[in-house]
């Protein structure tokens, strides 16, 4: 035992039926109830499992279940079939040692449903990977192939295995699965015509008619209703619980899987319709003339139809029902068939096709799933074969099944035992020899090559001569009557020979498993397992590929007149080799056990679970486990579990393990025949002394416990203070903190404030002082300047005094002069030679200079604005020159002429075309046009007429129509009169003798009157060759009228005249002017 034996701890019962005590039957059956009351329906002896088939669905399989299992020790939890298929996965993987799980027990008992659940443990465990998951998958999906063709409903069991299973799982170095190799043993063919009561033929009959669709059915030419069929039986039809239909579309999918094509399910379901068909043919008797019946084929319909599926010609087929050929050497003899004898090949035929069929199905399976690599591998075999079996009527086939159990138990004895005396002597411990049934003698009954009874069967079949089962009978009770487990009631032995249990026509085997009776009926043809030749012949003829490989022997090719090996035969052989096989590997077993023929759950029935306890050999089971001792464990777990029950070894041993368990146990006082010390573990006796350790482990734990608890909670307290402590702390430096930081903050401010204080007295005083000190020093400074310049005055009077007055005179004027200049050119007058302003005079000593100034701006500005004149406007003002020479202060007219612009035109004769004419006339260029009064001589009123002047002469026209009226050249203009006043009256006076003088003088007025005697005067003025015109100003002047001289008088008139100058005749002589006084 290694790791923490907690198999010791929380148990129901014990786990372990090698700690039983005491070890009795009624005790071993007491624990196994109790645990399986609970659900616990594993319990180990040593390294075997024992599985109580629960007949309901426990959660103990979940995914958590295989993580709770998974990489630990056997020992280590609760007894499970998971802990079995871990230790042996590890071990196959991690010691590379190959492994075999050998799943023993009755039928129901649950063997199957174990091999699945070890399957699918490793299944979960090993590698992953799309590879492997899809290895793993086709060697889980065969599974429900070979059950739907191999297993069948019986009284037992509804999903009874009717054929045996080893299978091979191959792994590589990484522990991935790489693939597989399944083995079948002897498929209980005689199922497929005929079932006992309460019992249905294999299931694949009833899922293919239930869940193939009308389409597949139709093509199999087969009818959904079951009673149609002979060979399957009808009050047993459908099982409670089990959908066929269902089932039939899983096995369908699991055959996908593994890798079956399409066309290979086909063959095989019309293989399977075939044996159906092949039940409905019936025969009928017909007299031949030697007086003999043959038969005949009853309603070839069903022949029909069979021979169309399977391809078969049909008179081929109905003539191997009729006759049958016997060759012998070279001769051929063919002979008819009886009504019997054509069922017999009818079954035997039937019989032969499916187990054919299902060894096909194997081997195509295998195909797929065998390992693709060659390289080296490890094995995991898991066998699960039909278990012992005791039915009211055993025949042939019990004999087999129990024949291959009795081997089973054989090599159980021997490796258990092996395995027991090999520890025994790995750890050098004396062996004591145990008592045991050892079963090899009804091995030896049932399989000795001279006088076993398989050997006596074969000679039977191989003996020329009638062969029956009584012959063999009797040839048992000859050779075998000895024999301490055969029984028979006409065997030598006279024991039996008033034997009533014991019919006449049976024997009897006590078998290791209790005692079975065999009827012998039967033995002889199974064994043979004879098909006739024409049969055989007829298939191999088939147009069905799967059907010619099924029958090779039928081909003419191969005739071969030696008999097949016996059915026992070929199983003793494969049973042998089953053996030889298991031998090389380590064995895990597995060991189920039924609590009832009831197939229920929760019930317990004493007697049966004893009879299987007893046959199953697990009482010796545990006493060779416990031969000389019950229990063993290695040094160090063994000290780890109890080395606190020594205070040498509490809490740590130094040394060796065994020296602290040798201690240990010195310590405790177990007496020393109790216990031995092997290599690696200790060895010990008898469950008391361990149980007497656990008792004290258990007492020691508590204290233990408290303990701990103590150092727990005193350790939690002392924590939780120190985590306290350490707050307190930091809170009281946080608030101590706080506190000093007011305090200090309100001495700071009073500080500041006493601070502020102290400075403002001091900065104060300071000020105080420097104001002083700077006052002192000013007054110094003043004081000191004072007298230094009393001093310096002092001293410099005397050069001071003689010439400072001329000095200062000087300085004074240059500076006067110099202000006023400066003033001057800030001050001076516009550039309008019109402005008559000069700033004044400061000084009246500069009046000289002043005035020249000012006549020398006057100049300065004068020239300036006559620079900028052009040709016209110099003309213009020469002309307005002119005026003011001739007129002014001497005209009162005169003023208001000087704004008035020099123009000349106007009227703008040239361009007028009213004065075209007129400008005509004139040829000369016009200098003046203007419109003016003629004054009438006679009553002196003004006419207005048109006065051109040109270089020449002076006209006048008439203003409406522009007829020159008077035309006087110039040269004949004496003078010009004018008044002082404000009026326009201008008279222009002939020379006299002149022609124009004829008419004597004019007199007009214009208000232009300065402009036009202006241009007149110029006019003369400018000719050299005459005297200038003279223009005479005066308020009385004459004037030549033809031949009268009148006097033109000027006076002031009064305003109620109006504001324009009025002139009236008064007498001959006299012509006044009013003129309205000049405000
Ligand atoms: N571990 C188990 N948990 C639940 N039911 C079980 C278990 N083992 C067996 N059974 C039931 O018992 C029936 C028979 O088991 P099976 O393995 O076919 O028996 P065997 O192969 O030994 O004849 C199964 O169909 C199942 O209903
Ligand atoms: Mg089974």
């Amino acid at each position: 035992m290694e790791g923490k034996a907690s198999l010791l701890d929380n148990m129901i019962g014990v786990g372990d039926m090698v700690l039983l005590e005491p070890l009795s039957e009624d005790s071993f059956l007491e624990n196994l109830k109790k645990r399986f009351d609970h659900n616990e329906i594993y319990t180990y002896i040593g390294s075997v499992v024992i599985s109580m088939n629960p007949y309901r669905s426990l959660p103990i399989y979940t995914p958590e279940k295989v993580e709770e299992y998974r990489n630990r020790n056997f020992y280590e939890l609760s007894p499970h079939i998971y802990a079995l298929a871990d230790e042996a996965y590890r071990s196959l993987r991690d010691q590379d040692k190959d492994q075999c799980i050998l799943i023993t027990g009755e039928s129901g008992a649950g063997k199957t449903e174990a091999s699945k659940l070890v399957m699918s443990y490793v299944a979960a465990v090993c590698g992953k990977g799309q590879e492997v998951n899809k290895v793993k998958e086709q060697l889980l999906q065969s599974n429900p192939v070979l059950e739907a063709f191999g297993n069948a409903k019986t009284v037992r069991n509804d999903n009874s295995s009717r054929f045996g299973k080893y299978m091979d799982i191959e792994f590589d170095f990484k522990g991935d699965p790489l693939g597989g190799v399944i083995s079948n043993y002897l498929l209980e063919k005689s199922r497929v015509v005929k079932q006992p009561r309460g019992e249905r033929n294999f299931h694949v009959f009833y899922q293919l008619l239930s869940g193939a669709s009308d389409e597949t059915l139709k093509k199999l030419k087969l009818d959904r209703d079951v009673s149609k069929y002979n060979y399957l039986c009808l009050d047993s039809a459908s099982v409670s619980g089990v959908d066929d239909a269902a089932n039939f579309r899983t096995v369908r999918n699991a055959m996908q899987i593994v890798g079956f094509m399409e066309d290979e399910v086909q063959s095989v379901l019309q293989l399977v319709a075939a044996v159906l068909k092949l039940g409905n043919i019936e025969f009928k008797p017909e007299s031949r003339s030697n007086g003999l019946d043959e038969s005949r084929v009853k309603d070839k319909n069903d022949l029909k139809e069979m021979c169309e599926l399977l391809g078969i010609e049909q008179s081929v087929l109905e003539r191997a029902f009729s006759y049958r050929t016997v060759e012998a050497k070279s001769e051929k003899v063919s002979t008819t068939l009886n009504v019997a004898q054509a069922y017999y090949a009818r079954d035997a035929l039937a019989k032969n096709l499916y187990s054919r069929l299902f060894s096909w199905l194997v081997t195509r399976i295998n195909g797929s799933i065998k390992a693709q690599a060659k390289t080296r591998h490890k094995v995991m075999g898991v066998l699960d074969i039909y278990g012992f079996e005791i039915f009211e009527d055993n025949s042939f086939e019990q004999f087999i099944i129990n024949y291959c159990n009795e081997k089973l138990q054989q090599i159980f004895i021997e490796l258990t035992l092996r395995e027991e005396q090999e520890e025994y002597i790995r750890e050098g411990i004396e062996w004591t020899n145990i008592e045991y049934f050892n079963n090899a003698v009804i091995c030896d009954l049932m399989e000795n090559n001279q006088n076993g009874i398989l050997a006596m069967l074969d000679e039977e079949c191989l003996r020329p001569g009638t062969v029956t089962d009584e012959t063999f009978l009797d040839k048992l009770n000859t050779i075998c009557a000895e024999h301490q487990h055969f029984e028979s009631r006409l065997s030598k032995n006279s024991k039996f020979l008033t034997d009533h249990s014991l019919p006449h026509n049976c024997f009897r085997i006590q078998h290791y498993a209790g005692k079975v009776l065999y009827r012998v009926e039967g033995f002889v043809d199974k064994n043979n397992d004879l098909l006739y030749r024409d049969l055989s012949q007829a298939m191999y003829k088939a147009n069905h590929n799967l059907i010619k490989q099924l029958f090779p022997e039928g081909s003419p090719a191969k005739i071969n007149l030696k008999r097949p090996p016996t059915a026992g035969f070929q199983f003793k052989a494969s049973v042998g080799t089953l053996m030889r096989n298991l031998q090389t590997k380590n064995p895990n077993y597995i060991r189920c056990i039924k609590p009832n023929d009831k197939k229920a759950s929760h019930i317990f029935t004493e007697s049966l679970v004893c009879h299987q306890v007893r046959y199953l050999g697990l009482m010796e089971n545990v006493r060779v486990r416990r031969a000389g001792y019950a229990f063993r464990q290695a040094y160090e777990p063994c000290l780890e579990r109890y080395k606190m029950l020594c205070k040498k070894t509490w809490p740590h041993w130094k040394g060796p393990a065994r020296q602290g368990v040798e201690v240990l146990m010195a310590d405790l006082k177990v007496p020393a025949e109790e216990y031995s010390y092997g290599r690696s573990k200790i060895f010990i006796r008898n469950p008391r002394t361990l149980f007497f350790l656990e008792e004290r482990r258990r007492q020691c734990l508590q204290d233990l416990a408290a303990l701990i608890q103590k150092i727990y909670r005193g350790w939690k307290c002392r924590r939780q203070f120190l985590l306290m402590k350490k707050s307190q702390v930091v809170v009281a430096a946080w608030y101590r903190r706080y506190a000093q930081e007011k305090k200090y903050k309100k001495i700071k401010r009073a500080t500041t404030v006493m601070q502020s204080y102290a400075r403002g007295w001091q900065a104060r005083k300071l000020l105080r002082q420097l104001k002083h000190q700077k006052r002192c020093e000013e007054a110094a400074t003043t004081i000191a300047a004072y007298w230094h310049g009393t001093q310096v005055r002092r001293e410099y009077r005397k050069f001071f005094r003689a010439n400072a007055g001329k000095k200062i005179y000087n300085f004074t004027v240059q500076r006067i002069i110099q202000k006023y200049f400066l003033n001057l050119r800030k001050n001076l007058p516009s550039m309008s030679p019109i402005d008559k302003s000069w700033p004044t005079r400061p000084y009246s000593f500069l009046d000289g200079v002043h005035t020249e100034l000012r006549r020398i701006f006057h100049l300065w500005r004068c020239k300036k604005y006559r620079s900028q004149f052009t040709e016209e406007k110099k003309a213009v003002y020469e002309e307005k020159l002119e005026a003011s020479k001739l007129f002014k202060d001497r005209k009162a007219l005169y003023p208001s002429s000087v704004s008035q612009s020099f123009k000349g035109d106007y009227l703008e004769i040239n361009k007028n075309p009213k004065y075209q004419k007129l400008h005509s006339a004139v040829d000369e260029k016009v200098l003046l046009a203007d419109t003016i009064s003629k004054i009438n001589r006679a009553n002196g009123k003004g006419t207005p007429r048109i006065f051109l002047l040109t270089k020449k002469s002076v006209v006048l026209a008439d203003q409406k129509t522009g007829q020159v009226k008077a035309s006087v050249p110039l040269l004949d203009l004496a003078s010009v009169s004018v008044s002082k006043q404000s009026d326009g009256f201008f008279a222009l006076k002939l020379k006299e003798g002149s022609a124009s003088a004829v008419k004597g003088d004019f007199l007009l007025s214009s208000e232009r009157l300065i402009e036009i005697i202006t241009k007149l005067y110029r006019l003369s003025a400018a000719n050299a060759e005459r005297v200038p015109l003279s223009v005479d100003i005066s308020d009385e002047f004459l004037v030549q009228f033809k031949t009268d001289k009148v006097c033109v008088k000027f006076i002031q008139g009064s305003p109620r005249n109006g504001n324009s100058a009025s002139c009236k005749r008064k007498n001959n002589r006299l012509l006044e002017v009013s003129v309205p006084s000049t405000p």
